[in-house]
């Protein structure tokens, strides 16, 4: 019996394809080459943009004639494109070929499904579920190893559907973090070990007693062995000094982060719920620079927000300008149905987006020239 899977999206998303890939395996499925020797294809689905969802809309559409070839293959679908209630109602009306559709709350459960597909369609989505803690992972990102730390986002920021299909945060134990990493190590096999969350500078807060990030870091570098130690993603408003302290010092941790800046313009940083202004983000960029100066930043933007002007958009363009990222991901807007930010008003017409997207990548594309960045 063998196993496919698709994988959309973020990092997160590979090193949950990762997990399904540990659960196939312990119920004895094998990786396939492609999708037509599978038993099994499993669809990892993003929902973060329009595109996104488009993609995925169109490929499990393309499995049809997969199935009508093998009547016993097994599609399941997962994933954030699942949780939200309404676009897995529709793929369960638009594929009646796909024999399972769960959320990103009961994905641990997948075996269950998989037996139980015999009696009938899988559909099931939960609204909220437990952090998973010890889990079968089948690694296959080469000599990264990727850790996840927490879970889920409180931070709401208008455009994105994340808290939504993830849930509020959720930290992992400490000693399960720690537990995890040095089997890893210990494996010998990994140079890199990525830690991973929405929202990585605010780990520890829900826990009982309470454990910072930074004190996180300082424990994970404590284990001995040789590796390097990286994280994603870091919210502006919440990367402490000790942590940048703690990057600065410990010679385990790579001089690298991404800090996504979204917007260079007040206004529209409000409107996007990021709680940190233009000078307050520039001014954390110059703390990073002065007590790491060989560091590494990028960041992600978003261009054509709901009103954003062309003056407004200059702010993110001097920004960018300004910090020299070694580079940067730019996207445009894609209103999130169930988000604050798809309901306001004025939103820019897609070829204006295009436009300012198109001027970003141009100018990292200079500035990455002028400095010898990659
Ligand atoms: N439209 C466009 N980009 C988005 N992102 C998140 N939500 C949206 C959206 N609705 C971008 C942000 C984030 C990255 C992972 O995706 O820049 O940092
Ligand atoms: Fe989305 Fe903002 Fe949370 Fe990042 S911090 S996942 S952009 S809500």
């Amino acid at each position: 019996m063998k196993y496919f899977i698709v994988t959309y999206g973020c990092q997160m998303n590979v090193h949950e394809s990762e997990k399904i890939a540990g659960i196939l395996e312990n119920l004895g499925y094998s990786l396939a080459q492609n999708r037509e020797e599978a038993d099994i294809i499993v669809f990892n689905t993003c929902a973060i943009r329009e595109g996104a969802e488009d993609r995925v809309f169109g490929n499990v559409g393309n499995l049809k004639k997969l199935k009508k070839k093998n009547k016993n293959l097994i599609i399941a679908l997962c994933g954030c494109m699942t949780q939200k209630e309404e676009t897995a109602q529709k793929m369960l009306r638009t594929f009646p070929f796909v024999d399972i559709i769960i959320g990103t709350f009961n994905l641990s459960k997948l075996g269950d499904y998989i037996e139980s597909v015999k009696k009938g369609r899988q559909f099931e989505i939960w609204q909220e579920g437990e952090i998973d803690e010890v889990l079968p992972y089948k690694r296959s990102s080469g000599d990264n190893a990727w850790v996840n730390i927490m879970q889920g986002c409180n931070n709401f920021c208008t455009y994105c559907i994340v808290p939504y299909v993830r849930g509020r945060e959720k930290s992992r134990k400490e000693e399960n973090i720690l537990n995890e990493i040095k089997n890893i190590v210990s494996e010998k096999k990994y140079k890199k070990i990525t830690l991973l969350g929405q929202n990585v500078n605010s780990y520890g807060k829900d826990l009982n007693p309470q454990v910072s990030f930074a004190q996180l870091l300082k424990d994970i570098c404590s284990i001995e062995g040789d590796f390097k130690l990286s994280f994603m993603t870091s919210h502006p408003k919440d990367l402490t000094n000790e942590v940048i302290d703690v990057i600065a010092s410990e010679d385990k941790i790579e001089k690298y982060i991404h800090l996504p800046a979204q917007s260079g313009n007040n206004r529209i940083l409000h409107l996007m719920n990021r709680k940190y202004t233009r000078e307050k983000y520039l001014s954390i960029i110059q703390k990073i620079r002065e007590k790491i100066p060989s560091c590494r930043i990028t960041s992600d933007f978003i261009v054509g927000f709901p009103s954003e002007t062309e003056e407004e958009f200059e702010d993110t363009y001097s920004l960018i300008k300004e910090v020299q990222f070694d580079s940067i991901f730019a996207f445009m807007y894609s209103p999130r149905e169930g988000t604050v930010a798809s309901k306001m008003e004025n939103q820019v017409p897609e070829n204006v987006k295009n436009e300012r997207v198109n001027k970003l990548l141009k100018l990292e594309k200079k500035i990455q020239k002028e400095t010898g960045k990659r």
